[in-house]
């Protein structure tokens, strides 16, 4: 790994960053007359800890960390969109972005004027490490990688991981959002031997809460002073600081709906072999479930008229002909598996 002096921006490196009022004196007891609030409310009157302080802890507590090892981000979309700020100058570095995995960081990179370079991953879904090293060079920042991977649902091989993280001379982004869902601990006992790995994980997911917009990343404490300098000074609101940490506390009731979308996976799997449009199931370690079938938009159509909606992967990179479906609740994907059965003996019939 090259020193981060050296990856980082020059800009970003010189960068005077935002004092704001509020970094000081969170504990409550005084008098604010220093961030031209509205002294009228109960709580949401004031602004949020910009360096949620009580919630980085709770993380920390609960994953074995330490707070100053932690990033918290307006969902882990924001993480993606800082570390391309911090580290990768417009119309000069790239990214390495394996093919086929999450679209954001590809936008992402689009978004500041990034190079993209993408490498195809193997037919098995793993990196492949002698071709992404063959296309990184001076200017290859970042590296993205996913695991489970979305849209194939699997984990990455360890071995594959560590050869990555050794031998890419820039920052390694893995994203863990979909973890949770996986039999495995992930890739956090790596960190300490890797300075260039950066963990994502997300809120999104496995702790139901899309809707509070909150992702999180461990990384090396200087990555994430960096990050914390570029950042909006409040970008996580009171209630979703409050939320995440509600959530925390009922961490077994996260684990049973875990458990239960697990199940559901193994039933939807299992139920979907079955079926005569379908060619391949891919498994996963997910909450999704990529199927190859004889003819994903009339799949699609039939499902979509139905009100079951389902996603079209077919146009990426070896996912010929593939849908992507999510686990629902279990009447849910009752009706999925009711409404795919129908449509097996309505096109099966007719030799399609
Ligand atoms: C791999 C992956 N990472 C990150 C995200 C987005 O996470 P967040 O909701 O925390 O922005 C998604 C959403 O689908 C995803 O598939």
């Amino acid at each position: 790994m090259k020193p981060l002096e050296h990856l980082m921006r020059e800009n970003i490196r010189d960068l005077k960053p935002y004092q704001s009022a509020r970094e000081t004196h969170q504990a409550g007891g005084y008098v604010y007359l220093d961030a031209n609030e509205n002294p009228f409310g109960r709580s949401l009157n004031r602004y949020p800890d910009p360096l949620q302080q009580e919630l980085k802890k709770r993380i920390a507590l609960q994953k074995s960390t330490e707070p100053a090892r932690i990033f918290l981000g307006n969902g882990s979309d924001e993480i993606i969109d800082l570390l391309i700020r911090a580290f990768v100058e417009p119309a000069e570095d790239n990214v390495i972005i394996p093919q086929p995995t999450y679209g954001m960081y590809e936008v992402a990179a689009n978004i500041h004027g990034a190079e993209v370079r993408k490498v195809p991953l193997g037919k098995d879904f793993q990196p492949i490490p002698a071709d992404i090293l063959s296309q990184a060079d001076a200017q290859s920042k970042l590296l993205f990688l996913c695991s489970p991977n979305n849209p194939s649902g699997n984990l990455l091989n360890e071995d594959t991981v560590r050869e990555l993280a050794r031998d890419f001379e820039g920052l390694v982004v893995l994203d863990e959002a979909y973890l949770e869902f996986a039999r495995s601990a992930g890739f956090m006992s790596l960190l300490g031997n890797y300075p260039n790995l950066i963990l994502l994980r997300t809120f999104s997911k496995a702790s139901g809460l899309a809707g509070i917009r909150l992702g999180y990343a461990f990384a090396d404490p200087k990555i994430i002073e960096i990050l914390t300098s570029i950042k909006y000074p409040y970008n996580i609101n009171r209630l979703t600081q409050r939320m995440a940490l509600r959530r925390m506390n009922r961490f077994r009731q996260v684990r049973r709906i875990v458990r239960v979308i697990r199940r559901e996976r193994q039933k939807v799997e299992a139920f979907l072999n079955r079926c005569s449009f379908v060619e391949q199931v891919h498994p996963s370690d997910a909450n999704f479930l990529l199927v190859r079938v004889k003819d994903p938009r009339k799949l699609m159509d039939y499902l979509s008229n139905k009100g079951v909606i389902i996603r079209d992967r077919s146009n990426l990179t070896h996912c010929e002909r593939a849908v992507r479906i999510t686990i629902g609740k279990p009447g849910e994907n009752r009706l999925l598996m009711k409404l795919c059965k129908q449509f097996d003996q309505k096109y099966n019939s007719h030799g399609t």
